[in-house]
């Protein structure tokens, strides 16, 4: 009995951290040659008086090995056969998974993509690298035309010409040159010109263009296409402006402005105090434009217009400086986070 008190005392000091450690007790006590097997084993050996009171002190022994294991298995959440079940709290708060943002400039393009999609243009896309013809000879820029001075371009070859697109305007040329009107499609896409980088200039932008192709398209339509755009764009309030303009492709050409949104039309840096703000080029497909693809002219007007997302973006974002777009700071991307 004796000995009894003393393997008590072991045995509630006994420690147990893992399911595997609680089976390793399991064995050593409860186990079929464990030690409380042992133990009952002296029943045997004590005489028929002292028998039952001994069975009443083994019962509590046995007892006491039992709850210091439930003990242990609960302490470590679970018995060693199923620890995979049990020993997950799912209770604890979840881990947080850190999300990441969309480019400013992807999500501007997206949302200018969907306004269009709801009037119905299909979205196309071209390579970046392309040839003379359909960047400058099929809108109507033929060789030692000085209207190319106006894009400074990166060229790849001379002779032939390969060069990197200056416009998405060579996407257009794509589409009239494999399908027949009604055309309706607005082509997304980076472009490249031949600038020094600063603030307000880079070798490289992203352009959206459209193009709208059928019987009796007018003016009016392109303006009020447009007008549709700017208002889904930038909210009921805004106003817009039409300058006439040269686009040797367009005929009448226009340059369209919106009223000045981050001075609210006050005068500020980026309408240069005149309340307004360039943001696209447009006009109507000029008649060679549309005969170099097999258009018949007098049966077919169209209108045409392309708008940097980097524009429409430093408006909506106020984003000041070009540069941000291309330097991958985390601290200007996590500005965005939840735009889509
Ligand atoms: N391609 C012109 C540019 O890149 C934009 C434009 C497109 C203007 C269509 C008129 C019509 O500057």
């Amino acid at each position: 009995m004796q000995q009894i008190e003393k393997y008590k005392q072991e045995i509630a000091a006994a420690e147990a951290n893992t399911p595997e450690a609680v089976e390793v007790f399991r064995i050593q006590y409860l186990g079929t040659k464990g030690l409380l097997k042992t133990v009952m084993g002296e029943m045997k050996n004590v005489p028929n008086e002292h028998k039952k009171a001994f069975g009443q002190v083994l019962n509590e022994f046995k007892q006491f090995v039992e709850a210091k294991f439930e003990a242990l298995q609960q302490a470590v959440g679970g018995d060693a056969n199923s620890a995979s079940d049990k020993s997950f709290d799912w209770s604890l708060p979840g881990s947080f998974v850190p999300v990441g943002t969309r480019h400013p400039l992807t999500a501007v393009r997206n949302q200018i993509v969907s306004i269009f999609k709801t009037l119905g243009f299909a979205i196309a896309e071209g390579p970046e690298i392309e040839d003379d013809w359909h960047n400058f000879g099929a809108m109507n820029l033929p060789e030692d035309h000085p209207a190319r001075d106006m894009q400074d371009t990166f060229y790849i070859s001379q002779n032939p010409a390969w060069l990197l697109r200056t416009h998405t305007s060579s996407t257009q040329a794509r589409v009239m040159e494999s399908q027949k009107p009604p055309i309706r499609v607005i082509c997304p896409g980076r472009v490249y010109r031949n600038e020094t980088i600063s603030a307000r200039a880079h070798c490289f932008f992203h352009q959206i263009e459209g193009l709208y192709i059928d019987e009796n398209v007018s003016f009016a339509d392109l303006k009020q296409t447009l007008y549709f755009f700017v208002q889904e764009m930038f909210g009921k309030d805004v106003k817009v402006r039409f300058r006439p303009s040269y686009f040797p492709f367009t005929e009448p050409s226009a340059e369209m402005d919106i009223s000045c949104l981050i001075c609210d039309s006050k005068g500020c840096n980026v309408c240069k105090h005149t309340g307004w703000v360039e943001i696209l080029g447009s006009g109507m497909v000029h008649p060679k434009v549309l005969e170099n693809f097999g258009i018949d002219s007098n049966k077919y007007t169209g209108f045409a217009f392309g708008m940097g997302v980097e524009r429409i973006c430093q408006l909506k974002y106020q984003v000041n400086d070009l540069r941000l777009y291309s330097q991958n700071d985390v601290r200007f991307l996590k500005q965005f986070t939840g735009v889509v």
